[in-house]
């Protein structure tokens, strides 16, 4: 939700810049803009749109400087527009900042200020801090740095910021609360971003700066403070990224390469993990903990999203394997309702980004409570993963189309390894299941291959049903979040109206849609429902809905109810959901593209949700 970026030292900042905005514009993309300091010039330039249309507007502009900072924004306060866009100035001209939060409190601040005589050009939250930040500055005779400080202790909710001071051309000031700031070294050169994706290319050396932190960046220097003005060390660490994977390498859209990617993604979440053979999982953060987790009296999951979907999934393996209860909430309702948390609770969160604001402060506020927080995320380095007690990681690598689909397949897999593992050790898993699990779970990579070669057939579905207005997705047990999954994907990505729901209860209301227009979505694989969710296809048939089904290779029963069906290979139930997820992520990213959308960038979406 919003990416930052900045760059100080010995280089043309402005390729730094546009070219780390393009590869942080998967966090909002509905304007742009940039700051670029030449001795004491500061000039800023803003545009309404995608960064492609910034990069027209600065044809012919003056774009030299060693120092420049750049934003691309999903909009809160105030709509997509020029002056809404990032960086902003300060009423002296003096300051620009660019923001990535929210500032709970800024409507009293800027009733203050307009008192005092203060014009805003914008309706963002980001220009009332930073007049506040001047104001402040002027009227105690201070630093730029003394005043930030007095003015990020006076303020509520979310930020990011990064500020330059046309009398000051050698340094970027930086703070962060709830918002992503990565750091990276170079020699006579320092990088600012969102995430790393910006300066990967130039240093793997970096710093990931805390909550209540302050930088004060200069090319040779890096000093980090707290908000009582006392340094900090930096923790300077190596980061484990390569630029390929931030690049479409030859994929139409990074969606469709994120898809293809997921026998690889897999193969590399059970990579040193799983041993199918010798019949062992080896999880550290899961071993290390083995103890509060086996005794765990309930288990709540914390996520949202398609993150929260692998959530539901986690709830049916870990009761059945483990027989712990589960409770699976959204962060957003979790995190203000004041829940009960007993000592022998564990907290999963769920998270791709680990940038989640909702689930971060839901996580904040259960471990200030006593809760033992285990995450499960894929960002290394995130807020969510260093705040969790213990976790692991889901290894997909970067994921940079809006909709989530090789994280949701790693968080099946990392659930599933720890369930099996838990159970194995509470003994409530027979060896045998346990070890038929096990090797079911190590031939999912070669089964998604499997599906994905036959992705053609998907691409032929989908243009069948490209006109439809509404589509439902049902599923049974282990496939039911399957089904909220496939309806969620369809939605973000073709703008059709979708819904999923236990094929059961569609009878209690859902079925009153269906008509000879409706296409209704069946997750049919074969599972102990298989007879049950059959006879929910006679209902629907019944009504004249147009039945698009899921199933099991071999299963000859199925096709003849469906107007169209898409087989995937066999496997236990418990894992199906890593395989039956896949077609419906082909139909939703064929729907889309068919109907022109841009599916790496859905309207108004935003990869990482950091505000709430
Ligand atoms: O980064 P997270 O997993 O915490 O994100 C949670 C949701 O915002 C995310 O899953 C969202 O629903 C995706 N757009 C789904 O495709």
């Amino acid at each position: 939700m919003c990416g930052i970026v900045g760059y100080i030292g010995y280089k043309q900042a402005y390729p730094v810049v546009i070219k780390g905005l393009k590869r942080l514009e998967y966090r909002g993309y509905d304007s742009s803009g940039v700051a670029l300091l030449n001795d004491n010039k500061l000039n800023v330039y803003k545009k309404k749109g995608r960064v492609s249309e910034l990069e027209e507007l600065m044809i012919g502009k003056d774009v030299s400087a060693t120092v420049g900072i750049g934003h691309t924004r999903w909009a809160t306060h105030g709509e997509p527009s020029d002056r809404n866009a990032h960086p902003h100035q300060s009423a002296s001209g003096r300051l620009a900042m660019i923001h990535n939060g929210i500032i709970e409190n800024y409507a009293p601040i800027k009733q203050e200020l307009l008192k005092k005589g203060y014009e805003f050009k914008s309706e963002t939250d980001t220009e009332v801090l930073l007049n506040f930040i001047e104001d402040i500055q002027i009227n105690n005779q201070c630093s730029l740095e003394e005043a930030l400080r007095i003015a990020l202790k006076r303020i509520t909710g979310a930020y990011c910021i990064l500020l330059l001071d046309k009398e000051d051309p050698e340094t970027i000031i930086a703070a962060r609360k709830g918002s992503p700031l990565v750091i990276g070294i170079g020699k006579g050169e320092h990088f600012l971003a969102s995430d790393a994706s910006p300066f990967i290319e130039y240093t793997k050396e970096v710093v990931y700066v805390n909550d209540y932190e302050l930088a004060i960046v200069k090319p040779e220097e890096l000093v980090l403070k707290n908000l009582g003005n006392e340094k900090i060390t930096p923790f300077v660490q190596e980061l484990d990224m390569e630029l390929a994977a931030i690049e479409k390498g030859g994929y139409d859209h990074f969606m469709l390469k994120e898809i293809f990617e997921q026998p690889s993604t897999i193969f590399d979440c059970l990579r040193g993990r799983l041993d199918a053979a010798a019949g062992t999982i080896t999880m550290s953060g899961i071993e290390e903990n083995i103890i509060q987790l086996v005794n765990a009296q309930r288990i709540l999951i914390v996520a949202c999203g398609t993150s929260w979907h692998a959530g539901l999934v986690a709830e049916y393996i870990i009761e059945e394997l483990c027989r712990i209860p589960v409770e699976v909430e959204y962060a957003s309702e979790f995190r203000y309702r004041n829940p009960i948390i007993n000592p022998g609770d564990v907290i999963i969160a769920i998270s791709q980004s680990g940038e989640t604001a909702d689930t971060l402060v839901a996580l904040e506020k259960a471990k200030e409570n006593g809760a033992f927080i285990f995450g499960v995320v894929n960002a290394v380095g995130s807020s969510i993963a260093r705040i969790s007690h213990a976790g692991a990681y889901t290894h997909a690598g970067p994921e940079i189309g809006v909709a989530s689909t090789k994280a949701f397949t790693g968080q099946l897999a990392v659930l599933m390894m720890m369930a099996l593992k838990i159970a194995k050790a509470k003994a409530t898993i027979s060896d045998e299941r346990y070890l038929m699990l096990l090797s079911e779970l190590a031939s999912v990579p070669e089964k998604i291959e499997l599906i994905l070669s036959r992705s053609e057939e998907m691409s032929a579905i989908a243009e069948k049903y490209l006109d439809a207005s509404d589509f439902l997705f049902l599923g049974r047990g282990y496939n039911f979040p399957v089904a909220l999954e496939g309806a969620l994907k369809l939605k973000e990505i073709s703008y059709i109206h979708a819904e999923g729901y236990p094929a059961a209860e569609m009878k209690h209301g859902p079925i009153a849609l269906v008509d000879s227009s409706l296409p209704v979505v069946f997750i049919a694989t074969n599972d102990v429902y298989h007879e049950k969710i059959i006879s929910n296809m006679q209902e629907i048939k019944a009504r004249k809905g147009q039945i698009i089904s899921i199933i099991t290779d071999g299963d000859d029963v199925t096709p003849s109810l469906s107007d169209d069906y898409f087989s995937i290979p066999a496997i236990d139930e418990v894992i199906a959901p890593i395989l039956s997820v896949v077609p419906l992520q082909l139909l939703s990213y064929y729907v889309g593209t068919m109907k022109g959308i841009d599916v790496d960038k859905p309207r108004n979406l935003a990869k990482s949700v950091t505000v709430e």
